[in-house]
């Protein structure tokens, strides 16, 4: 398959672009419809854009027709009490497939290794298309918090930590990068995300943000790191020992 695909993304798979001055815009995602829905950590989403404008957040190829991320239909009553995020969504012109607010519950890094995964955005993209991407502004002020991005899940020399004050604006290649946050603090983490097909629009889109393809990762205490990937390796294992005893089980079951 061949997609169009922004070169800002060939080194890092991600870009960070300048901050958004957040501060001076009403905290919309507090006055959203939330849906329960679990990923990568104790979280709901209230959807601004779903398959169909209904109040849910499948993936629109769950959907019937299936298809892929693109095209988005604007939830009304969600839209109608966040003007900003719909206008900041819409701003680079390119296609907007799923668009919501996610609130993300107080973690651990460990936890974050754990959740770490690849999305599915381009199931059912057509060749020759956009290749879809995400925004991910964050809305509430998590300084302490970070984005953990990884080339390969299991290698922490591939990661990189960026810290989620708030107006912090990146854009991943989420299917190419495992991804996941680090979420420290008391109350929950609030960000919007939003596919963008990749083209021209969100190209220009970039280069007026300042995108930069490279961020030193935010530093951690001495073997911090080191005591989160064993944490995770612990649990990895402890879940494929469940799982191959499960499979015992049912294999046993099945031949009786
Ligand atoms: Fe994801």
């Amino acid at each position: 398959m061949s997609y169009i695909r922004s070169a800002a993304f060939d080194e890092t798979g991600y870009v960070i672009l300048d901050a958004y001055d957040q501060a001076s815009d009403p905290k919309e995602w507090l006055d959203l419809e939330y849906v329960d829905w679990r990923s990568s950590g104790v979280t709901r989403f209230a959807p601004l854009a779903s398959a169909f404008g209904e109040m849910e957040v499948d993936g629109f190829w769950n959907h019937t027709p299936p298809r892929t991320d693109k095209d988005g239909v604007w939830v009304r009553a969600n839209v109608e009490k966040a003007p900003r995020l719909k206008a900041r969504a819409e701003e680079p012109g390119a296609n907007v497939g799923r668009c919501r607010v996610i609130e993300l519950q107080p973690n651990g890094y460990a936890d974050a290794l754990f959740n770490q995964h690849q999305d599915d955005n381009n199931r059912l993209n057509p060749d020759n298309s956009g290749w879809i991407v995400r925004g991910f502004f964050n809305l509430s002020d998590d300084r302490e918090s970070l984005m953990i991005l990884r080339e390969d899940r299991l290698d922490p020399s591939t990661e990189t930590r960026i810290a989620l004050p708030a107006g912090t604006q990146l854009i991943v290649d989420t299917q190419r990068l495992w991804h996941s946050v680090w979420h420290q603090g008391t109350e929950p983490r609030y960000c919007l995300i939003t596919s963008w097909e990749s083209g021209r629009e969100l190209d220009a889109y970039i280069e007026r943000w300042n995108g930069r393809s490279r961020s030193e990762s935010a530093p951690l205490a001495p073997g911090v790191q080191d005591a989160a990937q064993r944490l995770f390796e612990e649990r990895l294992e402890a879940r494929a020992r469940a799982q191959a005893t499960r499979g015992r089980v049912e294999r046993g079951a099945y031949e009786g």
